[in-house]
């Protein structure tokens, strides 16, 4: 196994791990996911949803503010663990909240019987609105 091979593993455990406090009593979808810094650090987030169901909060998006809390705000990888059959893409907002750290970020996805997807962030969300786009206006 590479260092990146176990690296990557590392990450997927710790989500695995996360999914499992994941607070999904609505849609019973429980997701998990583990973004790494650049520093090398990992840190997990699970959804967390809400009797007012248009308050959930996606496990990426978690993840990411929790690292961001802690001072990390350049990130190399994203792992999600989900329980569903299939590799579980991230949504919307979520890539656009990756984005924002980690244009190019390697996201993979992972299904409970072990199926793996991996993209680029670029590929997932591209043409994506950036700080650049608002030039001029800050
Ligand atoms: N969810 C995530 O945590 N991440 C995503 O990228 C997609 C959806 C959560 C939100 C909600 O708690 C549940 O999955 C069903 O949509």
């Amino acid at each position: 196994m590479t260092d990146k091979e176990t690296n990557s593993e590392r990450l997927k455990d710790a989500a695995f791990a996360a999914m499992e406090n994941a607070y999904a009593p609505y849609s019973r979808f429980r997701v998990g996911a583990a973004v790494q810094a650049t520093s090398g650090e990992i840190i997990a987030g699970c959804n967390v949803e809400n009797a007012a169901y248009g308050e959930a909060l996606c496990a990426e998006r978690v993840a990411i503010a929790a690292a961001v809390a802690q001072g990390l705000t350049s990130f190399e990888e994203i792992a999600i663990a989900s329980e569903s059959d299939e590799p579980s893409p991230p949504c919307g907002s979520c890539r656009q909240t990756m984005s924002e750290f980690a244009p190019d970020l390697l996201v993979s996805s992972y299904a409970r019987n072990g199926k793996q997807a991996t993209w680029r962030l670029s590929e997932l969300l591209p043409e994506a609105f950036a700080l650049n786009h608002l030039r001029g206006r800050l």
